[in-house]
């Protein structure tokens, strides 16, 4: 049987935990779609024609943690506006929310184009100063060197293009829940994340 969660939200709202933390609960595979963003970026930087790089992208590609600097993280998002890259992109999201045992996506558009009729839906918020001051704590524990307002211009300048672009530009689903983090712990976003998705299955 299958179960999908859409979780999407903008920059470092929390997703990437709150989903890991939901698929491991209720025994679900994840997918962060915007490592197939980052990974079409990647190559893109690299010297790749995104749409190709979209077209030929091989799952074996996501796995790199190269994927997670801000400068992939800028080139994911500029490859996201092009229509034809997110077409691409799609066959492979929804076979992996179909597969059996249950499956959490997040992204985006996952509750609104991907996976429309998902029947569990989070959108994760937070403000954009908190954001950026997670993502930044994030970076500087992986080593990098980054300052706190570069880090604010990033989330916000990738915020404006995610929820501005003509195809499947970041919004929450109607019948999404919201659920704001920004005066929340992780095991109590994790905790309500958690409750929406047990209350969407009974
Ligand atoms: O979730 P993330 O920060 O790894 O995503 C990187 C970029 O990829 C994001 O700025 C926009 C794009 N993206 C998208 O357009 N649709 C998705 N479902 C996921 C990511």
């Amino acid at each position: 049987m299958s179960f999908t969660v859409a979780i999407d939200g903008p920059a470092a709202a929390g997703k990437g935990t709150i989903s890991k933390a939901v698929a491991a609960h209720f025994g679900f595979a994840h997918l962060d779609t915007g490592l197939l963003y980052r990974a079409v970026g990647a190559k893109v930087i690299a010297g790749a024609e995104p749409i190709a790089a979209a077209e030929t992208l091989d799952p074996v590609e996501l796995e790199n943690d190269r994927l997670r600097t801000p400068e992939v993280a800028q080139a994911a998002s500029e490859v996201a506006v092009i229509p034809q890259v997110r077409d691409a992109l799609i066959a492979f999201q929804r076979t992996f929310a179909a597969r059996d045992g249950g499956a959490v996506l997040d992204g985006r558009d996952i509750g609104t184009v991907i996976c429309p009729d998902a029947p569990a839906k989070l959108f994760v918020t937070a403000s954009a100063e908190c954001r950026a001051e997670r993502r930044f704590q994030e970076l500087l524990g992986k080593g990098m060197d980054v300052s706190l307002e570069q880090v604010i211009a990033d989330v916000k300048e990738r915020d404006a293009r995610d929820r501005s672009r003509a195809t499947a530009p970041l919004l929450p689903a109607e019948d999404a829940v919201l659920l704001d983090t920004s005066d929340l712990t992780i095991d109590e976003a994790i905790a309500a994340a958690i409750n929406i998705v047990q209350n969407a299955r009974s």
